[in-house]
């Protein structure tokens, strides 16, 4: 008799979804889902608009993305303009994706996954949390907070208080940075790059405690793909992308947006809202990439900021190439944080950071545009068609946590296959299979383009459907 668990819903992660465990006759876990359960159909509301009302229209996709939307959609936009957009529009853009990731990142790891880290996955689940965490180690939580507020606040400087606020705009930005403004994040670099500095020591110190993790949380071959300069460094706006195989062998290289986008394809299945993409030349199942930190630092040559790059030598010591264990999520996670602020920093006291020429005027002179950004969880492409007017004919959106689907799906059956025991569901188990998927740091309301909060159960059905065991956690 072959039993299946189910987990519904996952806590600490944005979205809903459930998770299914497919036991086989001698009690084995033969397969797992991640299935998402929601879904509210945001590019075909998106037909009929100006593509100019994209970047404010796509930010409000997402309370947790906001950023990476308006970026990626004002991209697009200067594509359909058919502009360069002045240096000092570009420069600031990059700041402000920076300080999103900085500030998403900190959110992932400080308020959701550091729980797990210092409280252990067998912890009780009424003190595992941050404030769990703020009570045992109050120094680490109260500089976490902070590293995420100064990020926030970057954003704030730059883009205005009300993150919605159409700020990116095609063309460029519609206001340039005050040299006040610029002074002040300035002024509060230190402190955040003292955290980010501390934060990674004590990661890399406590890595042995967490092999098992790093072993079994997903870890498997696939291809990556991330954001490079031309010289191959990380990059997470205005750059190419560079996709490598588990080898670590380059498979391509420099694609802008709209070439990298031709090279995906989508597979739907009947059991989940978020599609599964996939390098088409390979298939759905050679094709399975990663994306996010831990592709973007496997893909780049190097981080190209001193810190970033000392920290990235370390990293590189985890294995002879890619690193595969989605476990490491969490250490490159430190370790773009530690880049975007070195990086903030450097564009910050460039020559064009104070320019006031943000902005290229022009009529629409495409018919279609890709625009791209490096969002915190991994590459974010908007893909427009329009008619004569600038009218929107077709919409597609492709969001960083559906190109993690191949890999979430494979993560969690790998840890099932670890953790699950006959026909009982432990609260260690259901805990680890929550952290497998928090380490990918999915957005589900970005992905499924739902929105609200994100509770999981989990459901064990023997073969012949009958369920044994339901876990569930709202
Ligand atoms: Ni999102």
């Amino acid at each position: 008799m072959s039993q299946t668990i189910t987990i519904e819903p996952v806590s600490r992660v944005e979205g809903h979804a459930k998770i299914t465990i497919q036991l086989d006759d001698a009690g084995q876990v033969r397969d797992a889902r991640f299935h998402v359960l929601e879904f509210r159909g945001f590019e075909r509301f998106c037909e009929g608009r100006h593509f100019q009302e994209m970047p404010a229209i796509t930010s409000r996709i997402c309370g947790i993305c906001p950023v990476s939307h308006m970026l990626a959609s004002a991209d697009a936009g200067d594509r359909l303009l058919a502009v360069e957009i002045p240096d000092t529009a570009l420069l600031l853009r990059r700041v402000v994706n920076l300080a999103q990731i900085v500030q998403s990142h900190a959110l992932s790891f400080f308020y959701l996954s550091s729980p797990d880290l210092l409280l252990g996955y067998d912890a009780d689940p009424a003190i595992r949390n941050i404030l769990g965490v703020a009570a045992a180690h109050p120094e680490l939580a109260h500089r976490g907070i902070r590293l995420r507020q100064f990020g926030q606040s970057v954003i704030e400087a730059i883009a205005g208080k009300r993150i919605h606020a159409s700020w990116a705009v095609a063309g460029g930005v519609n206001a340039p940075l005050a040299s006040a403004a610029r002074d002040r994040i300035l002024a509060g670099l230190p402190e955040a790059l003292d955290t980010a500095r501390a934060t990674l020591e004590w990661f890399q110190r406590s890595l042995d405690s967490h092999a098992e993790e790093a072993r079994t949380f997903g870890h498997f071959p696939t291809l990556f793909m991330g954001m490079v300069t031309p010289d191959g460094s990380l990059d997470t706006y205005g750059g190419r992308l560079r996709i490598m195989d588990a080898a670590g062998t380059i498979v391509a290289d420099q694609l802008d947006a709209k070439a990298a986008r031709a090279l995906l394809d989508e597979e739907v299945h009947n059991w989940t809202y978020l599609k599964s993409p996939y390098y088409k030349p390979l298939g759905p199942e050679a094709g399975a990439y990663r994306v996010g930190p831990l592709a973007r630092l496997n893909v780049a040559d190097r981080c190209g900021t001193p810190l970033a790059d000392a920290a990235l030598a370390h990293f590189r010591t985890l294995a002879a190439g890619p690193v595969l264990g989605s476990f490491h999520y969490h250490y490159a996670r430190l370790i773009e944080i530690l880049f975007g602020l070195e990086r903030i920093g450097e564009l910050l006291q460039d020559g064009d950071a104070l320019g006031t020429d943000v902005l290229a005027r022009a009529s629409r002179n495409r018919l279609h545009g890709v625009g791209m950004s490096e969002a915190p969880r991994g590459t974010l492409f908007h893909d427009y068609t329009v008619d004569h007017d600038g009218v929107l004919t077709a919409v597609d959106l492709l969001i960083a946590t559906g190109q993690n689907n191949l890999a979430m799906n494979r993560a969690v059956t790998q840890i099932a296959r670890a953790y699950v025991a006959h026909d009982r569901l432990s609260e260690g188990f259901l805990n680890r299979v929550e952290a497998g998927i928090r380490a990918f740091d999915p957005c589900l309301s970005c992905s499924t383009h739902a929105a609200g909060t994100m509770p999981l159960v989990v459901e064990l059905r023997a073969a012949d459907g009958t369920r044994l065991d339901t876990l569930a956690r709202t």
